[in-house]
């Protein structure tokens, strides 16, 4: 189907939906999951790829913005395979790429959405290893200021198992929702990036098993997903 007759997700989302009200006890449950102040930082991840990342974020990030008077920013952290700039139809670049790379400040690379309260910083231009860019102080300081500015922080990346770049981010932002795919992520395989995200002591608050047939995301705390201290680290 061309991009022309596709639906954008603006269309598509529907409040009503199982999938919305799904979003909304998700977003309850990690904003509150440690009964501490409340969480304003979401790094989504998975094990691997095309386990539902770049879905759950734009669709959480859809939810969240429906809250009166919430700003909320969404950011395309996944440099390696960007889909968020599709998603919500909005320019590629700049982004976050440039922003690492010491271009632009943050807020030049926020785009408007449809949605007055959603926010949007793309991936930016395309980086073959964008590694490096993770790991120096910009990257601490870049979101240091959108959180200052934003009352809601949606971050998308890539998988964290082949790549490090969630980990690194994971230091920076308030708690991370991990991916599965129902039925797909092997047990060992997310045992092994529940492991990654802990070692790094990340703030793990969920996990979200992507059930792609009933298109409906399930939220699980991670605790009482079967892991126990007894798992193979
Ligand atoms: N619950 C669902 N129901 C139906 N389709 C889904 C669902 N979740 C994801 N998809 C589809 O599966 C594909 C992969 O999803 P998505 O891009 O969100 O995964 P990802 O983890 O971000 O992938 P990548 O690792 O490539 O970034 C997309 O085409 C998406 O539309
Ligand atoms: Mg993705």
């Amino acid at each position: 189907m061309d991009k022309d007759q596709r639906q954008t997700i603006y269309e598509i989302f529907d409040q009503e939906s199982p999938i919305a009200t799904e979003m909304r006890r998700l977003y309850s449950n990690i904003r509150h999951v440690d009964g501490r102040s409340p969480k304003r930082s979401f790094l989504i991840t998975s094990a691997d790829r095309g386990e539902g990342k770049s879905t759950v974020a734009s669709y959480l990030a859809l939810t969240v913005a429906r809250f009166r008077g919430r700003k909320s920013l969404v950011v395309d952290a996944d440099l390696r395979k960007p889909k968020l700039h599709e998603i919500f139809d909005v320019p590629k670049e700049p982004g976050l790429f440039e922003c690492l790379n010491g271009e632009i400040d943050p807020l030049e690379a926020i785009k408007d959405t449809p949605i007055e309260n959603l926010k949007i910083i793309p991936a930016g231009r395309r980086v073959k290893s964008p590694a490096h860019l993770f790991e120096g102080d910009i990257m601490t300081e870049i979101f240091e200021k959108i959180k200052f500015y934003y009352d809601i922080v949606i971050v998308d990346s890539a998988p964290i198992i082949p790549v490090s770049d969630p980990m690194l981010i994971s230091s920076v932002i308030d708690g991370v929702v991990l991916v599965l795919l129902a039925g797909r992520t092997p047990r060992n395989v997310s045992i092994r990036a529940r492991n990654i995200l802990l070692d790094a002591n990340a703030n793990l608050l969920g996990v979200v098993v992507n059930n792609m047939s009933e298109v409906l995301p399930y939220y699980y705390d991670y605790r009482y997903y079967g892991y126990t201290e007894d798992d193979e680290r």
